[in-house]
């Protein structure tokens, strides 16, 4: 198994409600490490620029508007097969799928105020990186 990087991010709702400790933890109890944070306050055209491939869904204006009601943090998780982990923890998009234990099943609210983003592929994982972080930025050296 490789060992991959894939983007998590904590959205608005979950980082209003004091919930990022508890999402890190995880992360970290599952093995994952964390090479990357950052809290970034996403303006309309940066949410709009990360959803592009969103852009005709009956959803996008409603997620663009959530995701920039207020601060986020991006984070790059970095471990074996850390993009299906990554998504394994997050559990089902829809909440309302989600199993009880991942973190879309304990925290979530609605398919739009879901807690958390994660990559879904290698590709789209380098991409997603890249909008937030510079290699240098990226520390898995320890
Ligand atoms: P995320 O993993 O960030 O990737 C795209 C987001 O679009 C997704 O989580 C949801 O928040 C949102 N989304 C996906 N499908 C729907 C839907 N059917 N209705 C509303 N929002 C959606």
């Amino acid at each position: 198994m490789a060992v991959e990087r894939t983007l998590s991010i904590i959205k608005p709702g979950a980082v209003a409600k004091n919930l990022i400790g508890k999402i890190i933890t995880r992360f970290e109890e599952e093995g994952l490490r964390i090479i990357a944070a950052r809290m970034v306050h996403l303006t309309p055209e940066q949410a709009g620029a990360f959803y592009e491939v969103h852009r005709e869904r009956p959803f996008y204006a409603e997620l663009v508007k959530y995701m920039t009601e207020s601060p986020i943090i991006t984070l790059v998780l970095e471990g074996e097969n850390a993009i299906a982990r990554n998504r394994q923890l997050m559990g089902a998009t829809d909440p309302s799928k989600a199993l009880p234990g991942t973190i879309r099943g304990d925290f979530a609210v609605s398919v739009t105020r879901n807690t958390v983003h994660g990559s879904d592929a290698p590709e789209t994982a380098a991409t997603e990186i890249a909008f937030f972080f510079s290699q240098a930025d990226l520390i898995s050296a320890r």
